[in-house]
C-alpha cells in the first residue's frame, strides 16, 4: 500500500505497482531496470478504475485502490487492454467489488469471456462513446493494434487527461514519484525506445492512425500502463511516437551487428567499424549479437539511419542469432535504412546473399560492394571491409534526418 495517495490531479490517482522481480518482459525481454503496471482510479460520484496489473501484484494493488475507496463502492471498470500484464487483476477486481460493471469494447468481451469467463454486467463502448461519472467525463476511443486488437483509450474531459494503455509506455520502474515532474526522466528514453521498437514496433501503421485520431484532443497529461504520467513531457513523447512509427531514425549513426563464433566475421566488424569512424560518423555502435540481448539492438536499429549486419554462412544459412535479428527486423518491416553487409565462411559462403536480399525486401538503400571472406581474413578483404565502413558513412552524410 501506498504511504500517500498518489494524486494526478484533484480525485484522479494512481495506484499501480512497481515490479522489481521479473527478469524478462513476456519471458524474453530483459528488464534492468524494471517495469511499472500502471492502473488509475477515479474518485467521483461514480468511481472507476482504469485498468489492473499483473495478477502477481494483485494483493498491493487492491489495497491501493481501497486506500483511496475507503469503503466506498466500484461502480466500474475501464479495460483499455486485455494483455495479462493489465488484465491479470479483473478476476480479483470481480471478487472484490461485486457490483462492478465492466466497460470495454466488443473485441475486450470476446476476451474477457475467454479468459476470465465473465460475461455479465458489462457495458459495451463504441468509438466516442462516453460515461459520465460526475464531474468527470470519459470518452473511449479504438486504438486497435496498438498494441492488440481490444485496445482502446479513455480520455477525461473535464482534467484533458488521455488513459492511453501501452502506447507512449516504457520499462523502467516509477522510483519515488509516478509524474514526470518529479522525475528526472532521462533514465527512461532509451528504455521507451525498447519497450517501443519490441513491443510496439510491428504497428507502425495502426500507431500512426491512432495519433492522426488523438491529435484533435488537448491533452495536459497522458497516463500509459507502464511509466511515468507525463505532463511536461507530452510534446516530446508524441514527437518520438510519431518518428518511431514512420520509422523514422532520430541519429545519424551506424549499428553494425555481427555474429562469429571463431572471430574471424568479428574481425571483419572491427574493420568496418573503422571505416564508418574514418568516413565520418561518430556514432558507430558494434554489436556482438551473442553477447548483447536483441531487444536493445532492435532499440538502437530504430534510433540510428545505417546499419551493417556481418554473419558467417552457418549451415548454408545465417549464423542462428544474426537469423533471430534479421526474423525480427524483417517481422517490424523496418524502413529507411542506409545498409550494407558481409560475412565469412569455408567451403561455400551464403550468409551475404540472404543479408543482401533483406536490403530488397525492406526498399533500403544497400551499399555496395559487400564483403565475403573465406577462412583466414586476408589483407585484401580487411581493406575492403574498412572500405564497406566507409562508403556506409559517406552515404549517410547525403541522408538527411528528418
Ligand atoms: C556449425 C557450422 C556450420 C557451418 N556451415 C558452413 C556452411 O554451410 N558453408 C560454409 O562455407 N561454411 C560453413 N561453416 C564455416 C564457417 O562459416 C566459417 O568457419 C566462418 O569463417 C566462421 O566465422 P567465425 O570465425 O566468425 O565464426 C560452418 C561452421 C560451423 C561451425
Ligand atoms: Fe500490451
Ligand atoms: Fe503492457
Amino acid at each position: 500500500m501506498s504511504s500517500s495517495k498518489k494524486k494526478i490531479v484533484e480525485n484522479i490517482f494512481y495506484v499501480g505497482v512497481n515490479d522489481r522481480e521479473k527478469t524478462l518482459f513476456e519471458n524474453y525481454l530483459p528488464l534492468p531496470q524494471g517495469v511499472a503496471y500502471n492502473s488509475y482510479l477515479i474518485n467521483d460520484v461514480q468511481t472507476a478504475l482504469i485498468d489492473t496489473v499483473d495478477v502477481h501484484f494483485v494483493g498491493q494493488f487492491l489495497a491501493n485502490v481501497e486506500y483511496i475507496l475507503q469503503g466506498k463502492p466500484l461502480d466500474y471498470l475501464i479495460i483499455n487492454h486485455m494483455e495479462p500484464d493489465h488484465a491479470g487483476s479483473i478476476g480479483f477486481v470481480c471478487q472484490k467489488y461485486p457490483n462492478v460493471k465492466i466497460v470495454g469494447n466488443v473485441k475486450t468481451f470476446e476476451m474477457l469471456k475467454g479468459y476470465f469467463g465473465i460475461d455479465n454486467q458489462i457495458h459495451t463502448v463504441k468509438e466516442g462513446d462516453s460515461i459520465s461519472l460526475g464531474e468527470h467525463q470519459l470518452s473511449f476511443f479504438m486504438a486497435p493494434m496498438v498494441h492488440w486488437p481490444e485496445v482502446m483509450v479513455t480520455y477525461e474531459q473535464k482534467t484533458q487527461i488521455l488513459f492511453s494503455a501501452d502506447a507512449f509506455g516504457t520499462f523502467g520502474t516509477n522510483d519515488g514519484g509516478f509524474m514526470d515532474t518529479q522525475l528526472n526522466t532521462d533514465k527512461y528514453w532509451d528504455e521507451m525506445r525498447r519497450y517501443y521498437a519490441c513491443i510496439v514496433g510491428k504497428y507502425g501503421a495502426p500507431t500512426q492512425a491512432a495519433l492522426k485520431k488523438l491529435s484533435a484532443l488537448p491533452i495536459s497529461f497522458i497516463c500509459s500502463t507502464h511509466g511515468p504520467v507525463w505532463q511536461k513531457e507530452i510534446a516530446k513523447v508524441v514527437s518520438l511516437y510519431d518518428k518511431w512509427s514512420k520509422y523514422e531514425a532520430q541519429k545519424e549513426g551506424v549499428v553494425i551487428a555481427y555474429g562469429s563464433m571463431y572471430g574471424h566475421t568479428m574481425q571483419m566488424a572491427e574493420a568496418v567499424c573503422e571505416g564508418v569512424i574514418a568516413g565520418g560518423v561518430k556514432d558507430a555502435i558494434i554489436y556482438n549479437v551473442s553477447k548483447t540481448d536483441t531487444s536493445f539492438i532492435l532499440s538502437d536499429i530504430f534510433q540510428y539511419n545505417g546499419l551493417i549486419i556481418g554473419s558467417p554462412t552457418y549451415n548454408t544459412e545465417l549464423f542462428p542469432l544474426i537469423e533471430t535479428l534479421v526474423h525480427q527486423i524483417e517481422h517490424r518491416g523496418i524502413k529507411n535504412k542506409v545498409y550494407s553487409c558481409f560475412g565469412s565462411y569455408s567451403w561455400h559462403g551464403n550468409a551475404v546473399n540472404i543479408l543482401t536480399q533483406l536490403a530488397q525486401k525492406l526498399n533500403w538503400q544497400m551499399v555496395s560492394p559487400t564483403v565475403e571472406n573465406k577462412h583466414a581474413l586476408s589483407q585484401d578483404k580487411e581493406k575492403q571491409c574498412f572500405a564497406l565502413g566507409q562508403a556506409v558513412a559517406e552515404k549517410l552524410k547525403v541522408v538527411s534526418i528528418a
